[in-house]
C-alpha cells in the first residue's frame, strides 16, 4: 500500500504530485502540524485557503507560503463556520481538498452558549458543519481528511451521556471527539463516494505542539512513558513535517479510494487495534467502534439535528 519506511516528511510524500490549479483548504494551518501541511501542499502547487480563529498570527507565520489565503472562522461558533463557508460558496471556486487538522485537547471543561462540551463543539462539530456547508464546491471528486488521534482510543461517542451532565472527563471528552472526527469520515465516504468525494481520517503520529498546552503534570504520565534511567521511551516523536506526512497522502494518494472511510496512521492504513486497556503514548490501530458504520450514520444524524446542516439530507433519505 505504501512505498514509504521510517516516516517521511509531508513535503517527500508530495514529490512528483502537481497540485498546480487545485485548491486545498486547510483548518489549524497556522499551528503544530499546520504550517507542514500548507506548506507542502503549496510547495506542490495547490492554492491553500487558511481558515483561523486568530488570522493575524495565521497570516504571520504563513508569510513566506506562496498562495495562501487566510480567513477567519472560529470551528466553536457555529455563526462563524457558516460565515466563513458562505464567503467561499459565493466566491463559487472548486474545492479538491479539505484537511480538518484544527483540535483542541484535554481541555478544562468549558461550554458553547448551545451547551456543547467545546471538545466536541469544536474538533466535530465545527468540523461537520464546514464540510456539509462547503458541500455544493466539493462535489465531482474532491478528498476530506479529517485529522483524529490515537486519542480515539480514550473514549467512543458517549452516547448515553455526550454532554458529561454526569461529571466531566477532559479525556475522554477528547476521546469522544477524535472518535467522531474518524466516523465523520466513515459516514462521509458512503454518502460522498457517489459523487466522486472520498474521506478519510487519521492519527499523525505524536508531535511536540501548542496543542498540549492544557496538560498538567499528571497528564504527562498518559501520555509519555520512561524507562527506568528516567528515557523517554513512548511516544516515539515525530517533526511537524513528518506528523503532516499521512495528511497530504490521504488527500492525494491515488490508490487510496478503494479504501475508502478508513482511518490512517504512518501513512498507511491503519491495522486494527489491540483489544486491550493501554496507555494513550501506547495506542496504536484503530478501535472497531470508530469505523463502525452505524455509528457513523447516527452520529451524522445526531450531528444535523445539532447544527440544522446536512448536505445530504435529501440524497441520502
Ligand atoms: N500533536 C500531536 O501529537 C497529535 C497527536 C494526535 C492527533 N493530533 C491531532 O492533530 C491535529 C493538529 O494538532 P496540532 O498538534 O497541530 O495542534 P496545535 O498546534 O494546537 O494546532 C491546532 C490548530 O487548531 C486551531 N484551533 C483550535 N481551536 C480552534 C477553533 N475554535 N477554531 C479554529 N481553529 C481552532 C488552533 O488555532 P489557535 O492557534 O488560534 O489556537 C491551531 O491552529 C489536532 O486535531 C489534534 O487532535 C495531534
Amino acid at each position: 500500500m505504501t512505498d514509504f519506511e521510517n516516516h517521511p516528511t509531508a513535503a517527500e510524500v508530495l514529490e512528483g504530485v502537481d497540485l498546480t490549479g487545485r485548491t486545498a483548504l486547510v483548518t489549524g494551518g497556522y499551528s503544530g502540524i499546520g504550517p507542514a501541511t500548507v506548506a507542502a501542499l503549496s510547495k506542490a502547487g495547490a492554492r491553500v485557503l487558511v481558515p483561523a480563529r486568530r488570522p493575524d498570527e495565521a497570516r504571520s507565520v504563513l508569510a513566506d507560503v506562496e498562495r495562501v489565503e487566510v480567513g477567519e472562522m472560529d470551528l466553536s461558533d457555529q455563526g462563524s463556520v457558516a460565515a466563513y463557508a458562505q464567503t467561499l460558496v459565493d466566491d463559487g471556486t472548486h474545492v479538491d481538498i479539505v484537511i480538518n487538522s484544527a483540535g483542541i485537547m484535554a481541555t478544562p471543561e468549558i461550554r458553547t452558549p448551545e451547551g456543547w462540551e467545546l471538545q466536541f463543539a469544536t474538533n466535530h462539530l465545527g468540523h461537520y458543519a464546514l464540510v456539509n456547508r462547503l458541500w455544493p464546491l466539493l462535489d465531482g471528486g474532491a478528498r476530506v481528511v479529517s485529522v483524529s488521534s490515537g486519542g480515539h482510543h480514550l473514549g467512543d461517542i458517549r452516547w448515553d451521556d455526550p454532554w458529561f451532565t454526569l461529571g466531566y472527563d477532559k479525556w475522554e471528552a477528547y476521546g469522544q471527539s477524535k472518535t467522531a472526527n474518524a466516523l465523520f469520515a466513515v459516514h462521509l465516504d458512503e454518502v460522498g463516494k457517489m459523487h466522486g468525494v472520498r474521506a478519510f481520517s487519521l492519527h499523525p503520529g505524536a508531535i511536540l505542539t501548542p496543542l498540549g498546552r492544557h496538560l498538567q503534570a499528571e497528564d504527562l504520565d498518559k501520555v509519555m512513558v520512561y524507562d527506568e534511567q528516567g528515557e523517554l521511551v513512548l511516544p516515539p516523536f515525530k517533526t511537524p513535517e513528518q506528523g503532516a506526512a499521512t495528511s497530504v497522502w490521504a488527500a492525494t494518494a491515488s490508490g487510496l479510494d478503494e479504501h475508502g472511510g478508513r482511518y490512517l496512521e504512518d501513512v498507511a492504513v491503519a491495522v486494527a487495534a489491540p483489544d486491550v486497556v493501554v496507555r494513550a503514548a501506547e495506542n496504536i490501530g484503530v478501535k472497531d467502534y470508530a469505523q463502525d458504520p452505524a455509528a457513523a450514520a447516527r452520529l451524522w444524524a445526531w450531528s444535523a439535528q445539532l447544527t440544522g446542516v446536512d448536505a445530504f439530507a435529501q440524497k441520502s433519505a
